[in-house]
């Protein structure tokens, strides 16, 4: 992060090749400031919101959601229906954490075929990729909706390289069931899952994937029943399995809540609210979603985006790393913090 003036990439580009040569390259700190303007190497704002990060041989890939500049209100529907078009998945890549390198939009936006599920005018969120020891490749699963959210669908996606191009497969609702907010979680023993707010949001389902990741077996199981749990982030860590969520308001902030279960697949004992600090009850003005463990550390960090419904591109990320009090989860608020990947 820095203080430099930030730019928009979309809008730069277009200013031409010559303004780039003269753009003085952001000097990242090396801290996380949550909620601060985050800068790429080159100096623009990073566009990766709804995001996920996967680690893959010494390089940290974070993709998220390619914000379009402008934001609207969805034609003819009802409630608070902010968005952009749908820009596809951007990546940036970085050893430390701090520093992140665009490396362009990995999975694009289908422009040709009107009727695409990965049309502009569709929504593609919180975009997840893992790593397929077995088929070597990267597999990247979404939130698929259409402009009014009705569709709920769960997106997949492959490629051979970390950085793309992602060839997007298809859509579908698991098990017949909805899909919107999600993640993806995978054990130490290889086995992959698509963890998604289901049945009207009310629901949070948790199913296995096939060994090549690409299908949603028939075995899944039903958590937080009937309590409205979404933004799910997911994490292992001493033998115990942690999943933060938020309420389900929308773009709107609300209060956070942790669970741990002994199982992937639970059950999963509900506890409290997680955050500590000023607006711990908003969520600090943010909501949950990645858990990213940081390799070979006992750091673990939750993502945030701190949204803003009325120019989404501008919305910002909160960064925070867990605490572990007698096996109880928080997450302090701090100001400025260093990942482990610069302590060790
Ligand atoms: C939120 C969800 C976001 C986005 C938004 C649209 O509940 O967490 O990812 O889908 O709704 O209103």
């Amino acid at each position: 992060m820095s203080t430099t003036k930030p730019m928009k990439r979309n809008k730069l580009l277009l200013l031409g090749a010559w303004l780039l040569m003269t753009t003085v390259p952001a000097q990242a700190a090396d801290a996380i400031v949550p909620g601060a303007e985050w800068l790429d190497t080159e100096g623009m704002v990073i566009n990766a919101h709804g995001g996920g990060i996967l680690y893959h041989e010494g390089i940290y890939y974070w993709y998220g959601e390619a914000k379009g500049d402008f934001t609207y209100r969805s034609p003819g529907v009802g409630w608070d229906c902010y968005r952009t078009d749908a820009g596809g998945v951007s990546c940036y890549s970085s050893r430390d954490l701090c520093h992140w390198t665009y490396e362009g939009i990995v999975l694009d936006p289908d422009t040709t075929h009107t009727f695409s599920d990965i049309h502009p005018t569709m929504v593609i969120e919180r975009p997840k990729v893992i790593y397929n020891e077995r088929t070597r490749q990267f597999v990247m699963w979404m939130h698929i909706d259409n402009h009014n959210y009705e569709k709920a669908v769960a997106g997949v996606a492959v490629s051979d390289r970390p950085t793309g191009k992602f060839r997007f497969i298809e859509s579908i609702r698991p098990n017949g069931q909805m899909s919107r907010d999600m993640t993806l979680f995978k054990d130490d023993d290889q086995q992959a899952y698509l963890v998604y707010s289901s049945e009207g949001n009310a629901t949070l389902h948790i199913a296995s994937l096939s060994d090549d990741y690409l299908h949603v077996t028939p075995h899944y199981t039903r958590h937080f029943v009937g309590q409205s749990r979404e933004a799910p982030a997911m994490f292992k860590r001493q033998g115990k399995y942690y999943i933060v969520t938020s309420g389900c308001t929308g773009w709107d902030p609300n209060e956070a809540q942790w669970a741990v279960a002994d199982h992937v697949m639970g059950p999963y004992t509900v506890m409290d609210n997680p955050c500590r600090g000023p607006h711990a009850d908003k969520t600090f003005y943010a909501q949950s979603t990645f858990a990213l463990p940081v390799v070979g550390t006992d750091q673990y960090i939750i993502m945030f985006d701190r949204w803003n419904k009325k120019d989404l591109i501008t919305s910002r990320y909160v960064w925070l790393p867990v605490r572990f009090d007698d096996g109880a989860l928080t997450i302090p608020w701090t100001d400025r913090w260093t990942p482990a990947t610069l302590r060790w």
